[in-house]
């Protein structure tokens, strides 16, 4: 059954208890308050979340440096993955990083995040290296993806 659509909003203060929340829940070395509210006063960061009614089930982001969308954070609430809100959200996310400028996205990823992967495959992203060790609480390398507009 196709998901329902999201609705998308920038990423606000009010937002951070469920960004915090699914944060500390999707990833082993998750962002903190603290850098949640920098990335809020940087103003190369462009943060969205994704709403089903009132819930907040989805965010993600990136920085804009010239015309590179480097994407940050891509993140689903487990009770809500394998609808297609990831793809949804990384489709709104590469809208915005074009409207304003980019030319291409890149982004790194766990080696091992096989859904990640193949949800960066499906819109478009290709391997373009990798890097050894790169996260250091589990070792892992991370892939580099890069998506041409
Ligand atoms: C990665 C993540 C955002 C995917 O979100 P999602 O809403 O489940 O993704 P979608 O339902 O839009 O699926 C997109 C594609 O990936 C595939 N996919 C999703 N999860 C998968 C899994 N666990 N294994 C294999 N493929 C998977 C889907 O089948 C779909 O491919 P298809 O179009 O060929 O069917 C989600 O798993 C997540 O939040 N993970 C934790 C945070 C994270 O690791 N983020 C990435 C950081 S780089």
């Amino acid at each position: 059954m196709a998901a329902a659509p999201l609705r998308f909003e920038p990423f606000t203060p009010a937002h951070l208890p469920a960004v915090l929340l699914l944060e500390s829940q999707a990833y082993p070395e998750p962002w903190t308050q603290g850098m949640y509210r920098h990335e809020l006063e940087t103003p190369c960061s462009h943060l969205h979340v994704g709403l089903l009614g009132e819930d907040l089930v989805a965010y993600a982001g990136f920085w804009l440096v010239l015309d590179e969308a480097h994407i940050t954070r891509v993140t689903v609430a487990e009770e809500h993955r394998r609808r297609g809100y990831g793809r949804q959200m990384v489709e709104h996310l590469l809208r915005q990083a074009f409207k304003l400028g980019a030319a291409l996205a890149r982004l790194e990823v766990r080696d091992g995040n096989t859904a990640a992967i193949h949800l960066y495959e499906r819109m478009g992203f290709v391997p373009e290296g990798r890097r050894p060790g790169y996260y250091q609480r589990t070792g892992e390398d991370a892939l580099l993806m890069i998506k041409r507009f």
